[in-house]
């Protein structure tokens, strides 16, 4: 059997499975999605949204790229975004990043490896802000760590910065952001930030008429 055919054999056993558990589940999921939760992870293979929070389908809306950025010209990001915020109405969003993440590690170099350099740049902006702390770090990996948890701070502000955001802060009090890291070697996260309606911010990223 080729790889991809056992794919959807799996699929076949877990939607039986799924079914004889809860003869329900896949209807009630039909016509709606009322997910709590907003999700912005790295596409790494390694970190995987439902499966390390232990949820089910419906309860986490998705948005993964290449280290988990919130990069402000991003029309992807920003749709997925709008529409868990406005329309899905979810109460949290998590940016996810991860220890050990190629994005971060890639970023941190000097080698140019294609298109991604572009993307990557947001990275590179992050160690430059944090340079202060970073550089006088005497470990390299402790370094990378580090890039890690900024990196997630900062693309927790970044969705602070949206007009998204501080409009629904302004009618609806929320969502709550959340960043967090994930160890890829014990599975364990660890909360890194939080920021919710009325957080403080550099005044300069503040739009006052959105109420
Ligand atoms: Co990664």
């Amino acid at each position: 059997m080729e790889s991809y055919e056992k794919l959807l054999e799996n699929n076949k056993a877990w939607a039986a499975e799924m079914v004889s558990k809860d003869p329900q589940f896949f209807t009630r999921l039909v016509d709606v999605q009322h997910p709590e939760f907003l999700w912005i992870g790295c596409s790494d293979s390694r970190v995987p949204a439902n499966e390390i929070t232990g949820t089910l389908p419906g309860q986490i809306f998705v948005h993964r790229n290449i280290a988990n950025m919130v990069v402000n010209t991003d029309v992807n990001m920003l749709s997925v975004l709008e529409y868990a915020v406005n329309v899905l109405k979810v109460k949290h969003v998590i940016v996810c990043g991860h220890y050990g993440c190629g994005g971060v590690k890639a970023a941190m170099g000097n080698q140019s490896i294609g298109i991604i350099d572009t993307w990557l740049r947001n990275i590179k902006v992050v160690y430059r802000l944090h340079q202060g702390e970073l550089n006088p770090m005497a470990s390299a990996d402790a370094r990378f760590d580090r890039l890690v948890e900024l990196n997630v701070i900062e693309q927790v502000r970044n969705l602070s910065k949206t007009a998204i955001i501080q409009k629904a802060w302004a009618q609806r009090g929320g969502p709550h952001l959340h960043g967090w890291a994930y160890r890829l070697s014990d599975g364990v996260v660890k909360p890194l930030a939080e920021l919710s309606a009325g957080a403080e911010m550099d005044p300069i990223d503040r739009y006052d008429n959105l109420s």
